[in-house]
C-alpha cells in the first residue's frame, strides 16, 4: 500500500504535461473539502480559486502565461487560477469567533493586502498537497501576467491572482527527475 507520505512528498513530482484522463468537478470539490481545513493566523481565509476546464476559457487564459508555461497549461484538463481575496477580513466575525476585532485589526488596506498574500501563498502550499492526496497531480506555477490573469478574469470580484496550478494526471514525459534539496545540514539550526 502507498505510504501518505509518498504520496504526498516522495514520490511526488511537479507535473508539466498531462495524459486526456479527465479531472470531474468532484474532484475538484473534494479538494477544497481539504484545502478549506488547512490553519491559518486567526483562520482568516484569504484563498480563492477559479477552475478553468473549459477550451474558451483556456483559450482566454494562455496568452497570459509566460510562453514556455503556455504547453504546460494547454495539456492540463484543469487549470486553477488561485487567488488571494483582499477583502477576506469581511468574513472574520463568523471565521475567528474567538478573536474579539479580529476583523477591525485588518483595516489598513496595506497591510491587509499583505496579510491575504501570506495567508493564500500558505494555503497554495496546501492546495497543491490536496491536489496529490485526491490522486492527482498538480503544476504550480508562477511565470505568468498577475496583471493580465486579473484583467481577464477577476474584474468582478475583490480577487488578485497569486498562482495558476496545472492539474490532471501528469503524462510520463511530463516529470522531471528530482533536483537536489537542501540537505539538513544546511537548513537546520539545532539549539
Ligand atoms: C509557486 C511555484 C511557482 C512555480 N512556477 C513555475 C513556472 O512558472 N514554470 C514551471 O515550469 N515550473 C514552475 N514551478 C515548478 C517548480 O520548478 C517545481 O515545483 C520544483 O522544481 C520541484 O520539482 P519536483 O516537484 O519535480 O521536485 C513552480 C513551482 C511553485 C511551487
Amino acid at each position: 500500500m502507498t505510504k501518505i507520505t509518498d504520496t504526498l512528498f516522495t514520490d511526488a513530482h511537479t507535473a508539466y504535461s498531462f495524459t486526456d484522463q479527465p479531472v470531474s468537478d468532484s474532484q475538484l470539490a473534494e479538494l477544497y473539502e481539504l484545502v478549506k481545513f488547512a490553519p491559518t493566523p486567526m483562520n482568516s481565509q484569504a484563498l480563492r480559486v477559479m477552475f478553468i476546464r473549459t477550451a474558451e476559457g483556456k483559450q482566454r487564459l494562455l496568452p497570459h502565461l509566460a510562453e514556455a508555461n503556455q504547453p504546460k497549461s494547454a495539456s492540463a484538463p484543469v487549470v486553477a487560477i488561485l487567488a488571494y481575496d483582499t477583502e477576506f477580513h469581511e468574513y472574520l466575525p463568523v471565521h475567528a469567533p474567538n478573536n474579539a476585532g479580529a476583523k477591525e485589526s485588518y483595516s489598513d488596506p496595506v497591510k491587509r493586502i499583505a496579510a491575504a498574500k501570506d495567508i493564500a501563498t500558505l494555503q497554495a502550499g496546501y492546495f497543491i498537497l490536496a491536489v496529490r492526496s485526491v490522486g492527482l497531480d498538480a503544476g504550480p506555477m508562477a511565470g505568468f501576467s498577475r496583471e493580465g490573469v486579473d484583467a481577464e478574469f477577476l474584474t468582478d470580484t475583490t480577487w488578485k491572482s497569486l498562482y495558476v496550478v496545472n492539474i490532471g494526471h501528469a503524462a510520463p514525459e511530463g516529470i522531471r527527475s528530482r533536483s537536489p534539496r537542501l540537505p539538513a545540514e544546511d537548513a537546520l539550526i539545532w539549539r
